[in-house]
């Protein structure tokens, strides 16, 4: 397929390698970011456009790969046109595009970073699309990258992406939290990293909810209060006392 791209950020350099890598021609990475579109584009093999109207409709796949408040006014600013139009975010709603004829939803539930550009294998993409004919072309294509689907309509993506901000964005800042209480005692993050891989592994066999162990869990409130007074930190005790209670109500409510 000859696919475009608007933006040059994380998602949109994971999906133009990976499409790329695929077999499919990018034709041009427009946006912004002029330093931003120019390397993504020579990485890719496409032409860098620093602006959206100039964009050439001539193609199968037009991705919107940019913030979720910007998606509004880059669907405002690019020409009409027949070609299939999607966008990326979890929480925008597939109205958004409502201007083009053929519009759709790409949504990978994945947490990507452009200094790292991963594999697609396995990702589970969120579909969604105004016909039936564009529904399948982006399955296809999520198939082509190796991916998986669901098919669900913008609530049910916005409920995948609040569960996606709890299980990556909440935990990673928890890690990076961790890292500060370590450094502080000169001891290398690396200490943690067999524990944070057996609490994801262990997920494949158990529910989370199962799987929880700690002070919280136990309810074992002298060493809540230990580590509590161990913080010396207003933000970290609040962050730790909300976090613990949250944990003890959940086994003695359910
Ligand atoms: N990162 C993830 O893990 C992830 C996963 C799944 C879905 N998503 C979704 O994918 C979309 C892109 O996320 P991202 O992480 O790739 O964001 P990002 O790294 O911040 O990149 C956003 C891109 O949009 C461009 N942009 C911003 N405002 C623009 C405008 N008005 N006109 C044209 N381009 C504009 C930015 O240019 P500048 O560099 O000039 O700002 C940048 O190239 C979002 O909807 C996000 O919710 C993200």
């Amino acid at each position: 397929m000859k696919i475009s791209i608007v933006g040059s950020g994380n998602v949109a350099t994971n999906l133009a390698i990976n499409l790329k890598d695929a077999g499919h021609r990018i034709i041009q990475i427009a946006g912004t970011n002029a330093a931003g579109i120019t390397s993504l584009a020579y990485r890719v093999n496409a032409t860098a456009v620093n602006e959206l109207q100039p964009i050439d409709t001539s193609i199968d796949l037009l991705l919107l790969c940019v913030k979720d408040q910007a998606l509004e006014q880059v669907a405002n600013a690019l020409p009409k046109s027949d070609t299939l139009v999607v966008h990326t975010s979890g929480s925008v709603a597939i109205d958004v595009l409502n201007k083009f004829r053929n519009h759709g939803v790409f949504y990978p539930l994945q947490t990507f970073s452009k200094e790292h550009v991963t594999s697609l294998n396995q990702v589970p993409f969120c579909i969604e699309a105004n016909t039936k004919t564009n529904e399948d072309l982006l399955l296809n294509l999520a198939h082509e990258l190796g991916a998986k689907h669901l098919i669900i309509n913008s609530q049910q993506r916005k409920q995948c992406h609040v569960a996606a901000v709890f299980a990556n964005n909440f935990s990673n800042h928890m890690y990076a939290i961790a890292e500060s209480i370590l450094q502080k005692e000169n001891i290398p993050f690396e200490v943690l990293r067999p524990l944070i891989q057996e609490t994801v592994r262990k997920i494949e066999f158990l529910s989370p909810k199962d799987a929880q162990t700690g002070p919280a869990r136990r309810n074992d409130k002298a060493v809540m209060a230990d580590h509590l007074n161990q913080l010396k930190s207003d933000k970290l005790e609040k962050i730790y006392r909300f976090v613990s209670e949250s944990i003890a109500s959940y086994y003695t409510l359910k």
